[in-house]
């Protein structure tokens, strides 16, 4: 295996080629004193699963740049097994948005229970850890299109939030707003 990008072209990559599932069973030193598993212990498990990903379309060592959104829908119980999956739901410049969905497998019952979902955003760096230009994500599914449409959105609040962009350049947003306010008007009229 060699350290260099294969991907030399910069050609778009489909958005599967970045999925990464994992698979880890919750020990005691994991959880709290209810037999929970801790918070941090699970956003390691969804920070490594990201970066997998990450990594995966960028061809390149990426690191966590923000994580948001992040809901903690349900505990996790000792014993259980907890099942990651992330892909990149859009790649920009250099940085990538990576949802993150989160289950809980009980063995005995063979259930599966939906329990957390983030977003997290990488970003590919050199060897001097500077931010490095990663190739375009390709959608293929009506879903993976609609996490792509998305992320520009999210992208666009996080940079708001993060003081990184002005409002008057948050273009993705302001025509959300505009599309949702024609909507209602034509409701209520
Ligand atoms: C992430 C990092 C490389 C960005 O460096 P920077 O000098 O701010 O780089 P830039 O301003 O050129 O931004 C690079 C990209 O990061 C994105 N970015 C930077 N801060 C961001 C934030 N808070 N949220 C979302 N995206 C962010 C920018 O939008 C840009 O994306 P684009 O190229 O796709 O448009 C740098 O902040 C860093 O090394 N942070 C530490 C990372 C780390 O160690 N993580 C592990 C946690 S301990």
């Amino acid at each position: 295996m060699t350290d260099q990008p294969t991907n030399t072209s910069r050609a778009p990559k489909p958005v599967k080629a970045s999925r990464c599932t994992m698979n880890e069973i919750v020990l005691p030193n994991d959880t709290n004193g209810l037999g929970n598993l801790m918070g941090g212990r699970l956003l390691h498990m969804m920070d490594v699963c990201a970066a997998i990903a990450a990594q995966r379309h960028a061809e390149q060592v990426s690191v966590t740049a923000s994580v948001d959104s992040v809901e903690f829908q349900s505990p996790i119980y000792m014993g259980e097994v907890v099942v990651l999956e992330g892909q990149v739901n859009r790649a920009f410049r250099t940085s990538m948005e990576i949802e993150i969905n989160v289950w809980a497998e009980n063995p005995r019952k063979q259930t599966m229970r939906k329990c957390n979902k983030a977003y997290y955003t990488f970003v590919a760096v050199d060897e001097n850890g500077r931010p490095s230009k990663v190739p375009p994500s390709q959608p293929e599914t009506d879903e993976e299109q609609q996490r792509y449409d998305g992320a520009a959105r999210r992208r666009e609040l996080r940079l708001l939030m993060a003081g990184r962009l002005k409002l008057q350049d948050a273009h993705n947003i302001k025509d959300l707003l505009l599309e949702t306010l024609r909507e209602d008007e034509a409701q209520t009229a």
